[in-house]
């Protein structure tokens, strides 16, 4: 890798001035990391096949399990495919689903080739969901997992093979107003916090 001069270091840390207000680092960190947030306000503007492309690329280059990629997406970008995903996401979700342009299902395949089953295939199939995501931000793109859907329902509508497992439907565009937003949303449109860093390590300690 070539060498980065101060200002293009500076540039990696740059938080955005939404995720400023809200999110403060422990540590130094990559800015996509923080910056990736998940609005509910979609802008009209639509994905360019290969603006979607790059992001299922990203995804396609996450580490797996025996590097089996179990991941399936199952992509929602024209009207018709978009008008399926209405039957089967809640409707408590279906106020901001409804407005992104590209809608993506995330399932993994949970069998080895062997037919034994395999224990990481939702490990997997979420360090896909996060690549997608920070490539998304990278390009300037938003998304927001809804795990709020009938998967019964979304089995039958997409014809899904019975033996993957469904995870999550990812609503991906670029982010749009408050006016574009149905005011109901509008208190939680703002970047999350995270509990200290602190609350999530446990220190490796031996029997005693
Ligand atoms: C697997 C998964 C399922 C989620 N399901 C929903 C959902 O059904 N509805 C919703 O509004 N947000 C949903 N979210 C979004 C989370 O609430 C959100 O990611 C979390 O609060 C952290 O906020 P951030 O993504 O803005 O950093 C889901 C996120 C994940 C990863």
């Amino acid at each position: 890798m070539s060498h980065m001069d101060v200002n293009e270091q500076k540039a990696l840390f740059e938080l955005t001035e939404e995720v400023k207000a809200h999110r403060q680092p422990e540590h130094p960190v990559n800015s996509l990391f923080v910056n990736r947030w998940s609005p509910r306000s979609f802008a009209s503007t639509p994905v360019a096949e290969d603006t979607l492309e790059t992001i299922l690329e990203a995804a396609r280059w996450a580490p797996s399990a025996l590097n089996l990629q179990p991941w399936r997406f199952i992509v929602a970008k024209d009207q018709q495919q978009l008008d399926l995903f209405k039957e089967f996401i809640l409707p408590g979700n279906r106020g901001w689903t409804d407005h992104a342009p590209v809608l993506l299902l995330i399932a993994s395949h949970p069998l080895r080739d062997s037919g034994e089953p395999n224990g990481a295939h939702a490990f997997d199939a979420g360090a896909a969901w996060m690549s997608l995501a920070l490539q998304a931000r990278a390009l300037g793109l938003v998304t927001h997992a809804a795990g709020g859907f009938d998967r019964t329902k979304a089995r039958e509508v997409l014809e899904i093979p019975a033996e993957l497992e469904l995870h999550a439907v990812i609503a991906l565009g670029y982010q749009g107003g408050l006016d574009t937003l149905d005011e109901k949303f509008h208190a939680r449109e703002l970047p999350s916090g995270r509990r200290p860093i602190a609350e999530s390590v446990i220190e490796a300690k031996a029997k005693a």
